[in-house]
């Protein structure tokens, strides 16, 4: 009898595999044999770290628009970035999305990255968009200041030693974050430690979500489950990643604190507000970071662009138009560092997975292929910067000359087609925090500090579970004579 259930449901599981296989519109899609029948496809490959160069090498052989699961698409044609990502697009995000919606105390919380629907996006999106324009973040300046000096104080003090600067910038990123958020730094930098292992359990979180999600129904029977979630909790034997539970906690204490004041001395109540209404934003110093490691990385690397910033930090700060603190109002006046940390990001993106969405009602033609509606199609940033017909022949090599020796037409051309925030309606609301934020701290270390690339391996190492993490990035810095 049992086996005789094995075989039905074998030949049952072969037959709605092959019907999906061939369903019509994507049936002449290239790509791999065994993406066509199976959602496994793309987890068991990413699973070992290196979704870009595997959605690389896919676009390689296959050409602009290839199979990569029974109902999923990733496309590498850059007419298509406003059809998918443009102010007014109907492509609502996949329900890969769902996967960053973190459960606390059994309840499910959507926040503004991984919510769906439009109107809900709409509504948390809209109160606190003013909040992160370019002049409110300003007015955080002081803050990250404050994170900058702690800084500079303990490579000065590790000054001749190699460094893991990687995980010094991180410490950073995050404290900043939790300044500007709670008016509290986390405390990574002063006691030079992954606090609460939150670091630590948001990069397991991260690998989770990475393989998980390309089979967003499989979370619902595995942590997405109350009860499975609770099983985990509860046992000691699997460490299971739960980074939300320490933000929310350091979360909750900044709320009762900022509560006990009296009402006059209370700064800054919309952070608050925001926060109260949201989860923490662990992730969103993971992203600064990787982009700040992008960029002292390509400068350790590229010793003629090193000199070159420096030399223009060096004339400005001679000329007195450096503050102690640079202001993001100076590192505006420096071009040369603008267009470094714009190349660092093109050529290492913080997310390096296919900002997947799904096809309207309707359907839509992409690349002269029909889709139905229900598809689920995506372009990955690291594909769409390496495109040659955008960013020419050396797409993939560091070059920040991209950007100054170019006509203007040109310049635009790249601009329209950089991911590294995404686009349209969902692009980051954090850009310009962390352009700010890199913006002030790249000149300060380079004034500072002369850093040489100490690792004995010739590269970072890289892995990929939605960011792009870089792990050995050890450089050793030495103080400079001013
Ligand atoms: C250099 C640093 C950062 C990078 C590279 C980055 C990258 C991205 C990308 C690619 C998206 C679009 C995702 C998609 O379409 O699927 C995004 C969205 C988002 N980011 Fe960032 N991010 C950075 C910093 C930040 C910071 C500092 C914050 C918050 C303080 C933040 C908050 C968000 C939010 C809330 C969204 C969703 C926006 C929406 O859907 O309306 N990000 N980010």
């Amino acid at each position: 009898m049992a086996v005789l259930v094995l075989v039905f449901v074998l030949v049952f599981v072969i037959i709605r595999s092959t019907i999906t296989a061939l369903r019509p519109g994507l049936r002449s899609i290239p790509g791999p044999f065994i993406a066509r029948f199976s959602c496994l496809y793309r987890p068991w490959k990413i699973a070992k770290g290196n979704a870009p160069d595997f959605y690389l090498a896919l676009h390689e052989q296959y050409g602009p628009i290839v199979r990569t699961g029974p109902n999923t698409v990733d496309i590498s044609d850059p007419k298509a970035i406003p059809i998918l990502y443009g102010i007014s697009s109907k492509f609502l995000k996949s329900p890969f999305y769902d996967i960053f919606n973190p459960s606390y105390e059994d309840e499910k919380m959507p926040n503004m990255f991984s919510v769906r629907d439009p109107a809900q996006h709409q509504a948390l999106r809209r109160p606190v968009a003013q909040k992160f324009s370019m002049s409110s973040i300003k007015s955080f300046e002081p803050l990250t200041d404050e994170c900058t000096s702690i800084f500079l104080a303990a490579m000065a003090e590790l000054e001749g030693q190699a460094v893991d600067l990687g995980v010094w910038l991180q410490w950073y990123a995050f404290d900043v974050i939790g300044a500007i958020t709670f008016q509290r730094r986390f405390g990574f930098m002063e006691d030079r430690t992954d606090k609460w292992g939150m670091i630590r359990a948001m990069e397991k979180g991260l690998v989770y979500a990475g393989i998980v999600g390309q089979i967003p129904a499989l979370h619902s029977w595995l942590l997405g489950n109350r009860w499975v979630a609770r099983i985990m909790a509860a046992q000691s034997f699997f460490e299971v990643a739960d980074p939300l539970r320490s933000i929310v906690r350091f979360t909750q204490q900044c709320i009762d604190e900022y509560d006990r004041q009296p009402e006059e001395h209370r700064g800054r109540p919309d952070f608050l507000a925001w926060l109260r209404e949201s989860d923490g934003k662990g992730n969103r110093g993971d992203s600064t970071a990787i982009s700040l490691r992008a960029v002292i990385y390509f400068l350790a690397k590229n010793k003629s662009v090193y000199d070159k910033l420096q030399k223009e930090i060096d004339e400005a700060d001679r000329a007195g138009n450096l503050s102690e603190y640079i202001t993001y109002t100076e590192c505006l006046e420096l071009p040369y560092l603008q267009v470094v940390i714009k190349e660092a990001m093109r050529c290492h993106p913080g997310v390096l997975f296919p900002l997947e969405r799904v096809v309207p009602d309707g359907g839509v033609t992409l690349c002269g292929a029909r889709f139905e509606a229900g598809t689920i199609v995506g372009i990955n940033p690291a594909v769409m910067h390496h495109d040659k017909t955008i960013f020419g022949d050396d797409a993939a090599a560091f070059r920040p000359e991209r950007w100054t020796e170019s006509d203007d037409e040109k310049i635009k051309l790249m601009d329209r087609h950089l991911m590294t925030f995404g686009q349209g309606s969902r692009t980051c609301i954090g850009k310009n925090l962390s352009i700010m934020e890199m913006g002030k701290l790249i000149p300060q270390i380079i004034r500072r500090f002369e850093i040489e690339w100490a690792s004995d391996q010739p590269q970072w190492c890289v892995e990929t579970f939605w960011f792009a993490k870089q792990h050995g990035l050890i450089c050793r810095l030495r103080l400079r004579e001013r």
